[in-house]
């Protein structure tokens, strides 16, 4: 790798959604992979530790780094197989999700429509299953190629073999910190759009726009419109979308608390039942809370904010106390959602 290439002692401010200001001794962009190779070789041979980002808006940073930080930035979309009904279409990692999905719309590719305005890129959407409205990535992804950090060799994945969940993946369990994403395919409608409304926001959204017969554009206009009334908007106050999961439960689990908190709300999960976390971190008092620069959202009590110079610290303690509190006055265990570095 070209040495110049490599930065040192760089601000990481702007490449983390959460607009948390930590430093790196190394950093360097890779728009192939071969400057993903060589980056590994330079970190191997520098014994340094690596720390991969790509589009920063699923992470808290709470400290400086020593190793290197490696921008993942390969760019391109291709259709790669056209048939009447379908179009298979693969997107490189470092595509923006939202601007791939705007492409796939202006395209009249239907299937991602309602996971518009998603922060983040498209090569980690598969890490965490991106989902919201109803779909999720797992729902058209075909497969993915990833580079075997060990070895360097490409490896194909097949959306089985991700072993999907929600907000879930292999590559958080047994392959975590493996493999590095770099491209992903997804299965998209030519014709015969299969239209998800039945989301309950989506449908109001739709009649408040007066629209009857709604088309994929149609419909990530309602997404849109949805997202930006009640989720900030990254480029203004510093966050990372939902800070924890939605807490799944058993059905006992949930009557019991139904007992105490009738309009608790919740959704079938399979035999589970899915709790808002949002709801439970509201009316545990939290929202709208603020702590210097640090604070719970105003609109969507599942979001923590940074202000403007709120440290990753600041804000992780401010999530223990609402874990903390939630568990004292719910007896239910938030996980984070977003990974902590
Ligand atoms: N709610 C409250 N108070 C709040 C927030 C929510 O009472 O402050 C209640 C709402 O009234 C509603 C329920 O919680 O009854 C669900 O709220 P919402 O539809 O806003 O969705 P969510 O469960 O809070 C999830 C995803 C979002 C996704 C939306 C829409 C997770 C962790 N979050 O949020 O994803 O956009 O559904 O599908 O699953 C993200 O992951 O970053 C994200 C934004």
């Amino acid at each position: 790798m070209d040495i110049e290439m490599i930065y040192q002692n760089k601000s990481l401010k702007n490449y983390n959604t959460f607009g948390i200001d930590v430093s790196t001794k190394y950093f360097v962009e890779a728009k192939s992979v071969e400057d993903i190779k060589s980056a590994l070789e330079f970190a191997r041979e520098n014994q340094l530790q690596l720390i991969l980002f790509s589009g920063g808006s699923n992470m808290l940073l709470t400290h400086d780094f020593d190793g290197l930080v490696l921008k993942l930035n390969l760019k391109g979309i291709e259709v790669v197989l056209e048939e009447e009904d379908f179009v298979e279409v693969k997107v490189k990692s470092g595509e923006n999700w939202h601007e791939f999905v705007q492409w796939t719309l202006q395209n009249d590719f239907g299937g991602l429509e309602n996971l518009s305005l998603i922060p983040g890129n498209a090569g980690t959407a598969p890490i965490q299953n991106i989902g919201a409205y109803g779909v999720e990535v797992k729902d058209s992804m075909t497969e993915l190629s990833a580079l075997e950090i060990s070895t360097g060799n490409i490896r194909e994945f097949t959306n089985a073999e991700c072993k999907f969940g929600y907000r879930d993946s292999v590559f958080k369990n047994e392959f975590k910190n493996q493999f590095i994403i770099t491209d992903v395919s997804f299965q998209l409608t030519k014709r015969n759009h299969q239209l998800r409304t039945e989301y309950g926001a989506i449908q109001a959204e739709l009649d408040k726009l007066n629209i009857q017969n709604p088309t994929i554009q149609d419909i990530s206009r309602a997404v849109i419109n949805i997202r930006q009334s009640k989720l900030p908007d990254p480029k203004e106050i510093g966050n990372s979308g939902s800070f924890f999961k939605n807490p799944v439960i058993s059905k006992s689990e949930f009557e019991e608390i139904q007992k105490k908190h009738p309009e608790i709300s919740a959704y079938p999960s399979g035999n589970e039942v899915k709790l808002a976390a949002g709801w439970l971190i509201e009316k545990a008092g939290w929202k709208g809370k603020r702590f210097g620069d640090a604070g719970v959202h105003e609109k969507q009590a599942l979001v923590l904010v940074n202000y403007g110079n709120a440290t990753g610290q600041e804000i992780y303690d401010l999530s223990q106390r609402i874990v903390d509190d939630v568990y004292e006055k719910f007896g239910i265990n938030l996980e984070r959602e977003v990974n902590i570095l």
